[in-house]
Parts: C-alpha cells; structure tokens; sequence
C-alpha cells in the first residue's frame, strides 16, 4: 500500500494501482465535518452569491446564506453592488428577512429603527442626536469582501480573502488552459432564460464529485450522452485540460433530442462550437460552456445532507426578449441535473454506513477527484480524524 501523502494516512491512500479511497463516509454525515467545512471553506473562500442582473437597481437587494452567516447583496443610490453582513450593529436582529426586496432608500432595523443608508452607514436612531459619541462609521453595517466576475457577484467572508486571481480565476485558467477562453462567451451581459432551484438531500462534496466524473455518464445521462458520445467512454471534459467534449455528428445543438439550438454566442471560438467545457470553482460553482447558451450552478450547501442548488440557463439576450422556445435547450441539462441528484441522493444514506467507514474507491477517470479530497483534508482534516475516531467508538 502507498501512502500518498504522509499527513493523510487515514485519508487518502493508493489501494492498487487503479484504485485510490475516497474520503471516509463519516466526512460527507458528521455535523462536526459540516461545521469545520463552513468555517475553514465555505465562509473563507470567494463564494458565488447572487447574479448581479438580479439586483435590478438602486435598493434592490437578496438575502444569501453563507456558511453560517446570512448576507444582503444590494446596490446603493449609484447603482453599486454592495453586502452587508445581515445584523443590525444595535443588538443583532436580522435586518432584511425576506430572500429578496426592494428598499426605498435605507434599511431601517424592525426592532429599534436603527436606519443604515445603501452604504451601510448609520444614518438615523431614535435619540441619535443626543448620543453624540455614537460614531456612525463605526457602527454602520459590517461588509464582507465582494467582487462581480462573470456576471455574478462573489462573497469572501474571511478579513483576509484568498487571492482572487489564483482561486477564482485561477480555476478557469486550469480548466482551459487559458482564462481568457471564457471571454468570447461574455458571460455578464447573458440573459437569464430559465432558473430552477434544486433542493438536494446530500452533502455538498458528494454534488462537486458527480460533476468532476463522468464515470457515470453511460450509465445515467442518456440524453448527454447521445450529444456528446465521447462522454459514454466516461472520461469527462474536466479530466484534460483545455478540452471540450465534442458534439456527436448528427447532432446539431446541445439540446435533449440533438435538435439545433438558439443563436450562437457570436464571440467564441471555431475551436468552441459544437464543444461542451465544464468547470469547477471550487467551493460552490459549476459553470458550463456550449455555443448557444452558458448554464450556471450555484450550490448553498445548508447542512450535512442538505444542498440547495440554483442553476441558471443563460442565452444572447435577444433570445430571451424575443422569447424563443428554449424547453428543448433547458430540458437537456435540467434531465442531467435530476439524474446527478438523484445518485448523489442515493450516495448519502450509505456515508453513515459501517460499511462505508473507510470510504470508497476511485477508478482512474475519477482520481482527479482525489486532489478535491486533498483540498478538502488539508482545511479539515483534523474534524474528519475526530469524526471518524467517535464512530469508530460507536461500532
Ligand atoms: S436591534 Fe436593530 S435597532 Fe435594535
Ligand atoms: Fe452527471
């Protein structure tokens, strides 16, 4: 048996040599795992929030869950992205409740009418004016680190957020070998054509392990399949860098028969049409590139085995205005998604099995997965050991 690495003895191992374990099944359960990963990823990584065109302008503002925080995503008076952690600075009630809204010209706290501006500044309380040591600077609104990459807007709750370059931007170089290849389809200025919203009953890591593999591919995607036939050899897309799974002959857009599909992105490639690329940002996003349309997952991972995931069908907005039938587009990847969550959904009950204490087994297309596994041990290893040392105790 050869230890990959030293530091992951109980982690991650070579078993032979087509086989490397997966992370024990007490990672993808434990509350305690959950915690650590909300801490030590999800709340210090450039999280996914919200599409910046759903902020329709000044005062329009989503409530997001990060973690364990929520977060507001709004615009101020010039039409600015801005975030604020969801807490009134008086004595903590959450200021905005709803998932979206729309604010006239400030947040005002339903609890003692603490008033912020759209730039979080404290700008009226009741008696303010005769506590005039109350900075309002110092109590305003408490912002975490934001950024607009793709169209959508990205969150870093951590003081000191990873570089975003290497993490974010750094993921679609990886991929594609080059982060401008992703510039032709100009992602931002895309119209939303069609969003559904998920609620997956499994963890998170096990949603990111289905999309890195495509293993599964001839067993379960018979519509993706048939337009992409290399994906029935089950190597997928993200396991070469920089390459896109090829369209089968006959078909003629990425869509659940193979019929054509709407406009083309006028600014890909040659070398980009009739190819599919699929990226990972880790911790939360799957992005998705084919000729016509761009498809966007965002995953809200809100306990061990629960994951709400939005996915986002993205077209030329003369498409969406003019508002051509996209059902046949939609339903190709809205059929892939079922399917996924469905196996993942069928993975979770076994994690907690006796069975599965030691984890599962990677074939060769899927040992790229082992370096997610790595990323994961590396920020929470020590909760998985203590996980797995008091299961260990139960059996
Ligand atoms: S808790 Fe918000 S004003 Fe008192
Ligand atoms: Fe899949």
């Amino acid at each position: 048996m050869t230890i990959l690495d030293p530091s992951l003895t109980t982690v991650r191992e070579q078993i032979s040599e087509s086989l490397i374990s997966t992370l024990p099944g007490i990672s993808y359960v434990a509350e305690e795992v959950f915690a650590a990963e909300q801490a030590s990823i999800i709340e210090r990584s450039w999280f996914c929030a919200v599409r910046a065109a759903d902020l329709s302008g000044p005062g329009a503002f989503r409530t997001v869950q990060i973690g364990r925080e929520s977060v507001i995503v709004s615009r101020n008076r010039r039409g600015e992205i801005r975030a604020f952690f969801n807490i009134c600075r008086h004595r903590g009630v959450r200021l905005c409740v709803q998932p979206e809204g729309q604010l006239k010209r400030a947040f005002q706290c339903m609890y003692h009418a603490w008033t912020y501006d759209l730039d979080g500044t404290l700008i009226a309380a009741p008696n303010l004016t005769k506590m005039p040591d109350i900075d309002r600077e110092t109590y305003a609104l408490v912002q975490p680190h934001v950024r607009e990459y793709l169209g959508y807007v990205w969150i870093c709750l951590a003081d000191e957020p990873p570089s975003f370059d290497d993490e974010v931007i750094g993921a679609v170089r990886d991929r594609l070998g080059d982060e401008h290849l992703i510039d032709g389809y100009d992602i931002a200025q895309l119209a939303l054509g069609r969003r559904i919203v998920y609620d997956v009953a499994a963890n998170w890591k096990l949603i990111v392990e289905n999309f890195m593999e495509c293993y599964h591919c001839a067993t379960i995607h018979p519509e993706l399949t048939e337009v992409l036939p290399e994906f029935a050899d089950g190597l997928a897309a993200q396991y070469f860098v920089g390459h896109g799974a090829e369209f089968g002959d006959e078909i003629q857009g990425f869509t659940v028969d193979g019929s054509e599909g709407l406009d083309r992105l006028p600014g890909i490639t040659e070398d980009q049409d009739r190819r599919y690329y699929a990226i990972t940002i880790k911790p939360n996003v799957f992005i998705n590139l084919v000729p016509d349309h761009v498809i966007i997952h965002r995953m809200f991972p809100l306990a061990a085995d629960r994951t709400v995931v939005e996915c986002d069908w993205l077209y030329l907005p003369s498409v969406v205005a003019e508002e051509r039938d996209l059902d046949a587009s939609v339903e190709l990847f809205h059929r892939v998604n079922q399917q996924d969550f469905e196996a993942c959904e069928r993975c979770q009950p076994a994690m907690s099995s006796r069975v599965y204490a030691d984890g599962g087994v990677l074939v060769p297309s899927e040992h790229h997965i082992g370096a997610f596994h790595d990323w994961i041990t590396a920020q929470v290893g020590p909760s998985i050991e203590a996980a797995r040392a008091a299961q260990g105790g139960r059996r």
